[in-house]
């Protein structure tokens, strides 16, 4: 997301430079952010996470500056696309929830196209940057401490804003940071009335499989340990939606100006291909 194109004052640029990271937002003539640069060209070296996602023009070199302006607005384009289409399908003045929304791409980016209450919620606290994009762009985005517990298989929201449920429901590259993921999607499917949207790795075959990395195990302990780099195969994703009654589904296939298709095997290699899908009642 440009935020120049929202005119911030000098004081909210600030504000930005400190607050965000992982999503892909230009602040300035000189500065933006995002994960993207380290997936496409496994650059991780002893930076703390908070200087791998920022890039200062006056400070990176052109060399990692022009390759991280291209993996982030890669990664803004196929987020807007993935926004774009449930904005599409949310019926007017309907509502929206993002699960592990980070700093608030999707929903502030869903607020302005249109979708009337967009929310998200995050196990860590992203208040501040959802009410700084708010200002910035004139969002409506509500943000609200909240997590998966797969202990419980439940999610568990600090408020609700008075909402059961949500006409759409997104968990954007998280089902690959779940333990449990056919109760992930139960708990999810539950809050949805309308349509679910997931991007996460998938096993193309025909079996029914969940696949852990053996490489990763947190300490959250047995099972749920099991955080990093989890993938079911498309047919159980399928069956599951269907049998969740998502009966309806559309692949969001890729585009030549999103992150490569195959961005997981440079950097994560015990990761499976990742698939945006759209399932719908
Ligand atoms: C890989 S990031 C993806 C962020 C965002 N969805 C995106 O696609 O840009 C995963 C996010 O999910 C959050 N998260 C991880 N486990 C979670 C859980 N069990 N419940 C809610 N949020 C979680 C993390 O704090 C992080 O912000």
């Amino acid at each position: 997301m440009d935020l120049t194109k929202f005119q911030p004052t000098g004081q909210q640029v600030e504000a930005a430079a400190r607050l965000l990271r992982y999503q892909p937002f230009i602040l300035d003539e000189h500065r933006h952010t995002g994960v993207a640069y380290e997936w496409l060209h496994h650059d991780i070296s002893t930076k703390s996470s908070s200087e791998r996602y920022f890039f200062d023009r006056r400070t990176a070199g052109d060399d990692v500056w022009n390759k991280a302006f291209d993996a982030n607005r890669r990664l803004a384009r196929m987020y807007d696309a993935f926004i774009a289409q449930m904005a599409n399908i949310c019926p007017p003045g309907g509502s929206y929830l993002d699960i592990g929304c980070n700093s608030g791409y999707f929903p502030v980016q869903a607020s302005l196209a249109g979708i009337r209450t967009a929310v998200g919620i995050d196990a860590e606290d992203f208040s501040q940057q959802f009410q700084l994009l708010n200002e910035i762009t004139g969002s409506s985005a509500k943000f609200s401490v909240g997590a998966y517990d797969p202990r419980s298989h439940t999610i568990a929201m600090q408020s609700d804003f008075g909402l059961q449920n949500y006409d759409v429901v997104s968990a954007s590259c998280l089902l690959c940071h779940i333990p449990d993921p056919l109760h992930f999607l139960k708990a999810i499917a539950r809050l949805a009335t309308k349509a679910v949207f997931l991007w996460s790795g998938f096993i193309d075959t025909a079996e029914f499989l969940v696949r852990y990395n053996p490489t990763s195990f947190s300490g959250a302990g047995f099972p749920n340990g099991f955080d990093d780099g989890t993938s079911i195969s498309l047919s159980l994703l399928c069956l599951s939606m269907s049998k969740l009654g998502f009966a309806h589904r559309e692949e969001i296939t890729s585009s030549p100006d999103w992150l490569p298709e195959d961005w997981h095997l440079r950097g994560m290699p015990q990761y499976q291909k990742f698939r945006a899908f759209l399932f719908w009642r």
